[in-house]
């Protein structure tokens, strides 16, 4: 049976566990798309090469603070959302949280908040 693809949004998405997300949901024929902050000068190379590689595969980059507004505008563009963002934006990830809840097109399902990554899944 063929699975069915959907539009999957990647917090933390250039990250050490996040880049393997990234690539499986690339491959499993999704569309993709990686919300990362701005690149800058502090910016490091391999992040920069990464975003590069990323975009070659055919994900979409969307470059972001994780503040409130910005996220509910790229969520209003998806179905899916992970987020493997780092240790320390565990609580950052509530704004994601608000932002599914006002936008409304992402149902809950799973929620591994503060274990590992948050993923909600349409029903
Ligand atoms: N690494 C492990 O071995 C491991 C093991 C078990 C559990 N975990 C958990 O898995 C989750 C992800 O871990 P990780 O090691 O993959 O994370 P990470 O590589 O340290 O960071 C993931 C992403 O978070 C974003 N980020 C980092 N600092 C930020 C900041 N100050 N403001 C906004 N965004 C920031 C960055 O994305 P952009 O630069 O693209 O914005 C970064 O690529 C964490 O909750 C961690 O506790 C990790």
């Amino acid at each position: 049976m063929a699975s069915e693809k959907s539009k999957i949004l990647v917090f933390g998405g250039t990250g050490y566990i996040g880049k393997y997300m990234v690539k499986a949901s690339i491959s499993l024929g999704h569309q993709t798309f990686v919300y990362s902050r701005p690149i800058n000068h502090k910016t490091s190379p391999s992040k920069i090469q990464l975003c590069q590689e990323f975009v070659s595969m055919g994900a979409t980059l969307i470059h972001g603070e994780l503040k409130y507004d910005q996220i509910a505008t790229t969520i209003k563009k998806v179905y899916i959302v992970i987020s493997t963002l780092a240790y320390l934006q565990v609580l950052d990830q509530l704004k994601i949280i608000d932002a599914i809840k006002t936008v409304g097109n992402i149902k809950v399902r799973n929620t591994f908040f503060k274990i590992f990554y948050v993923a909600y899944f349409v029903s």
